[in-house]
């Protein structure tokens, strides 16, 4: 054995307890911790050393080279892109699933007990989000990975609709798809899959400063298309400003017309987890297929989202994602097995930190950190309604707040006052473009945000339009 390696192995107690007073010492301090730093990384130019470190060493130039650098995207203040955070249950499974280090594969014969604890996890997610047991469902790397396996399955129904087999034959047949403000991530998965971005038909929006797609337009669009059969994306959240199309709309819809309905849900989804927002998600029962994160607002560290299909669509899925030349790996219809049942083979044991913190959290735990971070950022969003100096761009509809400068003569001005929040590293927002506005983003999404934080940004940002004025 290389001495490195045989060091690391009698050591490997005293590693993984420096391991652990290390991030410990960066989960309590994650408060204070930069939101942003202006240093980049220098990246080695040198080769990699014939002979290893040695992992002590090698945490050694780690701490002296990037640690310092890391910024705090897990804190109370990072509230950029839709960033959630990670919940002590969901580390301590994300640790498990590294040491147990086990391939998630089928329920018989290749990680058995690791796809077993998948299926269960699948069916706890779908109690919280209260979504009922006729989905099945799958844990990949992000809600991007998510649009893309139910765009998929979405991508065979139709060829079957048609008389087609699309995974085995290809793409021969033209389809639409109908959306109104997809997430770019789906517009990605349609490139990836070959139906191609650019065969959408765009919806209309409601009118009074909506996102959600307009009900008649949709109608009239489905006409044109004579019985076609399609594809329908709606929006459970879009990114900006938190709308939603209208489900119980959309589902009587599905009794008229021949299509297959996505739900990208990716954080919205979790509006199901309070009676206060609930409403917002009503009828998405009726989707044939969903998206949800679980990196966003279920709060456990990255790379975790789930996809639900409706159970009776099993066989186009499995069509879809079949190894079907691999007899070594069983008969993918006979044996339930993920790596016949979405893009990858082996897998870690994806589903352990969402299995830990549902359970270690429940229903009560998770319906707190959403009608939390609901509040907060409906507080956020009244300070800025009631301010001088800025205004909302939308109404604050969930966890979300969309809003730009008082003064807009010079929408310059918004950059500006972006880069210099940014620039303090005590909090974080993201840039947006919304209704012909330059505008700011800022997301509700980690369960440790408080209402100090929220007061705090908010000082902070009068502080720097005050010297934007001088
Ligand atoms: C609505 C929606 N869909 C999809 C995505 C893509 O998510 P991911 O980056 O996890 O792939 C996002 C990310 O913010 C999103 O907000």
């Amino acid at each position: 054995m290389e001495k490195h390696l045989e060091n690391d192995l009698s050591e490997i107690g005293n590693l993984l307890e420096t391991i652990k007073v290390q991030g410990l010492s960066y989960l309590n301090a994650l408060s204070e911790r930069k939101t942003s730093v202006d240093q980049e990384i220098s990246l080695q130019k040198q080769k990699l050393p014939e002979s290893g470190y040695g992992t002590e060493k090698v945490l050694e130039i780690f701490n002296e080279r990037f640690e310092p650098i890391i910024v705090g995207s897990s804190g109370p203040r990072y509230w950029g892109f839709v960033t959630g955070g990670s919940t002590p249950a969901s580390i301590a499974g994300d640790w498990l699933a590294s040491v147990y280090d086990q391939n998630t594969q089928s329920t018989k014969g290749q990680g058995d007990i690791s796809a077993g604890v998948e299926l269960e996890t699948i069916r706890l997610m779908l109690d919280l989000l209260g979504l009922p047991e006729r989905f099945l469902g799958g844990f990949v790397t992000g809600a991007t990975m998510s649009n893309f396996t139910c765009l998929a399955v979405a991508r065979q129904w139709i060829g079957k609709e048609k008389g087609k087999d699309i995974a085995k034959d290809g793409i021969s047949i033209p389809f639409k798809i109908l959306t109104a403000t997809p997430h770019s991530s789906s517009l990605k998965s349609l490139s990836l899959l070959g139906i191609g971005s650019g065969n959408i038909v765009k919806i209309k929006i409601m009118e009074g400063n909506r996102e959600a797609m307009c009900m008649e337009d949709l109608e009239s669009q489905i006409k044109e298309l004579k019985g076609e059969p399609f594809i329908l994306i709606s929006s459970g959240g879009t990114v900006n400003t938190v709308d939603f199309d209208d489900f119980k709309a959309i589902a009587r819809l599905k009794n008229k017309y021949p299509f297959w309905w996505h739900i990208d849900a990716a954080f919205g989804g979790f509006a199901a987890c309070s009676d206060e927002t609930k409403h917002l998600v009503e009828g998405w029962e009726f989707a044939d297929s969903i998206t949800v994160d679980c990196h966003k607002w279920l709060n456990v560290p990255y790379e975790s989202a789930v996809f639900f299909i409706k159970e009776q669509y099993k066989l186009l899925q499995v069509e879809t994602f079949q190894n079907s030349n691999a007899p070594y790996l069983g008969d993918p219809l006979e044996n339930f097995s993920y790596l016949n049942f979405l893009p990858e083979n082996s897998r870690r044991l994806k589903a352990l930190p969402a299995w830990f913190s549902i359970m270690a959290y429940g229903k009560k735990g998770y319906q707190e950190i959403i009608e939390s971070n609901v509040t907060l950022s409906r507080q956020f969003g009244r300070l800025i309604e009631n301010s001088n100096n800025f205004k909302l761009l939308a109404p604050v509809r969930l966890n979300t707040v969309c809003f730009t400068l008082k003064e807009t003569a010079d929408q310059e001005k918004v950059n500006i006052f972006l880069e210099k929040l940014n620039n303090t590293g005590k909090v974080f927002m993201t840039p947006t473009f919304y209704n012909k506005h330059k505008g700011v983003r800022a997301a509700f999404v980690n369960w440790r945000t408080t209402e100090k934080d929220v007061e705090l940004v908010f000082n902070v940002m009068n502080e720097i339009i005050e010297t934007l004025k001088q």
